[in-house]
């Protein structure tokens, strides 16, 4: 994250102890090994007390590449499994798994990825992140973003629907978002003070004998440990869980129609997460406002249709998803340039996933497949 933040207790120095008695178990909490982001966490117990361990099983998803353009209904997937076995793939590759987590029931376990970040956004419901670095409460619209080895539960509503993005590569603001002091720069659809990040508070529940599944890819690894990894004194730096809600991000417009970069909110080495927000649309007298045919021959284009109406897309609802493949061009459907004409707004919101490298769907995202979207052009 692009900020410092510090909370509770901690020594004056890095590295140091205050009370030989009472000493704090400095864990060092980041990525991209000792050069990327890091906190530093202060625990009142061995953070790598583990009192046993074993293996739970877990499906790893296996994708087909995709060749054509595909559209998939998400509002007939049905409920299943808690906030951790419910997650099913319906695209990705080897980098990247993009799935709905609609959980039919709640667990008091508690979670870690071990080798993906985690980007929830939030369709429906809210709730709280527990991490064992504080509270982060979520409610509708929030997109939150949970760093790899981040120990959390959540709690949420029965009506909570994400849409989940989990990458190997880490995830970000854009570089090019910031200045040479890694501030957020003018000009950008948000700022610092628009994220959120989780509140430390003394006397939180400590739950002494607990399980912690750990996610890798293939197999959970089930930590049992009897002191509570929810017990920190303190922590400061520049890593953590955060949530930024879409209200807060200001959508850029231009007298002409803005090619989907301009939507960036989030970035990665191998794609990138956009946002197409309710706006004003392009005030050229003569401006086609809805996008011009493209084919984008180095990315797959990924678009989850959150609310309002799309434009130039017909057969859409709400749930919707659309993958545009590279190789291929795409564009507005028959009549959807003519309808545009004129039209002054749009109340779209809508989750963008630009992959670099090629993606593919699982068999639960075939399964909700809508098969004559390809006809859509020729009508
Ligand atoms: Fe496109």
């Amino acid at each position: 994250m692009v900020y410092y933040v510090r909370q509770g207790r901690m020594p004056r120095t890095r590295h140091t102890y205050e009370s030989r008695n009472k000493l704090l178990r400095e864990e060092l909490f980041g990525e991209e090994s000792f050069d990327g982001s890091y906190s530093l966490l202060y625990h009142r117990n061995e953070p790598t007390r583990i009192k046993s361990i074993r293996e739970a099983r877990k499906d790893e998803p296996k994708f087909e590449t995709l060749k054509l353009h595909k559209m998939i209904d998400t509002d007939i997937q049905k409920r299943q499994g808690n906030f951790i076995n419910g997650r099913k793939p319906l695209f990705g590759n080897e980098t990247l798994h993009i799935l709905i987590l609609k959980p039919s029931s709640r667990t008091s376990d508690l979670f870690r990825h071990g080798i993906r970040d985690q980007l929830f956004f939030v369709h429906r419901g809210d709730g709280k992140f527990k991490t064992i670095m504080g509270e982060l409460p979520f409610g509708e619209g929030d997109y939150i973003y949970v760093p790899k080895g981040t120990i959390y539960n959540l709690e949420h509503s029965e009506d909570a629907e994400f849409l989940l993005i989990e990458s190997r590569d880490n995830i970000s603001v854009p570089q090019r978002y910031l200045n040479r002091y890694g501030q957020i720069k003018e000009g950008v659809p948000y700022y610092s003070r628009d994220f959120r990040h989780p509140v430390l508070r003394r006397g939180r529940e400590v739950k002494k004998n607990c399980e912690v599944y750990v996610d890798f890819d293939d197999r959970y690894v089930v930590e049992t440990r009897d002191d509570s990894p929810f017990d920190l004194e303190g922590w400061d730096g520049y890593h953590f869980p955060f949530a930024i809600n879409i209200r807060d991000i200001m959508p850029i417009v231009g007298k002409v129609h803005q090619p989907p970069p301009v939507h960036e909110t989030f970035s990665s080495k191998s794609f990138m997460v956009g946002t197409f927000l309710p706006r004003k649309y392009d005030f050229h007298e003569r401006a086609i406002p809805i996008s011009y045919y493209h084919s984008n021959v180095d990315t797959d284009e990924f678009l989850y249709y959150a609310s309002g109406n799309f434009m130039s897309r017909k057969g859409i609802r709400e749930g919707s998803i659309t993958i545009h493949v590279r190789g291929m061009i795409h564009g507005p459907q028959p009549g959807t340039v003519e309808k545009s004409l004129g039209k002054e707004e749009t109340d779209e919101t809508g989750i963008m996933v630009e992959s670099y490298e090629r993606l593919g769907i699982s068999e639960e995202g075939k399964r909700l497949e809508n098969k004559n979207y390809m006809k859509t052009w020729y009508e």
